[in-house]
């Protein structure tokens, strides 16, 4: 059966009790309302550890004052059903006050990775990621944790402070899921009307374009840009935030494209702001 608590305190015993066993453990954090996206990364580490722990925790730090948090999708009770149908043994769900206590002034923040894409039209987002994943590492103490492509930006940004601040976790990158028809899985699609769900297609419509592309060569950046800039802009339920193309690693501007380099975009569709990319492999 599995677990739900409230504290920090709770989870710490747990996990004291398994460290005892002399098990593993993984963490998933999660903002919740999960779908098969977050439960690809607890099937990945179910199957790399003896135990998982799934954080579900809306972190009001990483929401701008206009964006979603007040009606971010939220069900306990569903995701507590598809955590224990993959498999985890523990669900920390804590309450804000929970994770930041009165006087909370302590921050974990970066430069460079998070200037561009997300960063730039959500300039207090990483901060808010940063310090809650950190805070979430100190409190479970994984041996692994998993993140998701999806978020490629975040995945890059927290492998990045991992290996800045020594923080004795693997971090494991997880390839997007999508639905049927290509659109990239995620909690804010259930923001979307009918018309809209079809209008969002383009996303991910312009990613496979674009990774096509690439395959057939096209190695300038500001060339693939207009080419997917024109085809989103098709749409006319579409507005572009941005469509970018990076280096994974230092999320830093790039003119040609190679291995490792990330095209990602940022568009609303209607009120609702979606994310894709993909990252060109080989060499
Ligand atoms: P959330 O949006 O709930 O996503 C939790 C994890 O699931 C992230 O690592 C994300 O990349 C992954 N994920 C979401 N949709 C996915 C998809 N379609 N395919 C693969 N993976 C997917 O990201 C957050 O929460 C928060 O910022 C968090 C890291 C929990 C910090 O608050």
């Amino acid at each position: 059966m599995i677990k739900v608590v409230h504290t920090i305190d709770e989870v710490r015993k747990q996990v004291k009790e398994w460290r005892q066993e002399g098990a593993s453990v993984g963490l998933v954090p999660t903002m919740g309302y999960l779908h098969e996206g977050h439960q690809s990364l607890i099937k990945r580490s179910v199957e790399d550890n003896d135990k998982t722990v799934v954080s579900v925790f809306v972190n009001p730090m990483q929401f701008g004052p206009a964006e979603d948090l007040d009606s971010y999708p939220r069900d306990l009770n569903a995701d507590t059903k598809l955590c224990e149908a993959t498999g985890a043994d523990l669900i920390f769900n804590p309450e804000p006050e929970e994770m930041y206590k009165e006087g909370f002034c302590s921050f974990v923040d970066m430069n460079g990775p998070t200037a561009e894409l997300c960063g730039k039209s959500r300039p207090i987002h990483f901060r808010g990621v940063c310090t809650v994943v950190s805070k979430l590492f100190n409190i479970v103490t994984p041996d692994r944790a998993y993140f998701g492509q999806k978020d490629a930006q975040q995945l890059s940004v927290i492998k990045r402070m991992v290996t800045d601040l020594n923080v004795p976790v693997e971090i494991v990158g997880c390839p997007i899921v999508r639905e049927n028809d290509g659109l990239a899985k995620s909690s804010r699609n259930t923001y979307l009307n009918e018309e809209e769900r079809k209008a969002a297609l383009i996303l991910s419509k312009t990613i496979f374009m674009a990774q096509k592309l690439v395959e057939e060569g096209m190695k300038d950046a500001n060339e693939l840009i207009s080419v997917m800039k024109k085809n989103i802009e098709s749409e006319p339920l579409a507005k572009i935030d941005y469509v970018q193309v990076v280096d994974f690693d230092s999320i830093t501007v790039k003119d040609t494209i190679g291995a490792n380099t990330l095209i990602a975009m940022a568009v609303y569709i209607g009120k609702t702001r979606l994310i894709d990319n993909f990252i060109v492999s080989g060499n």
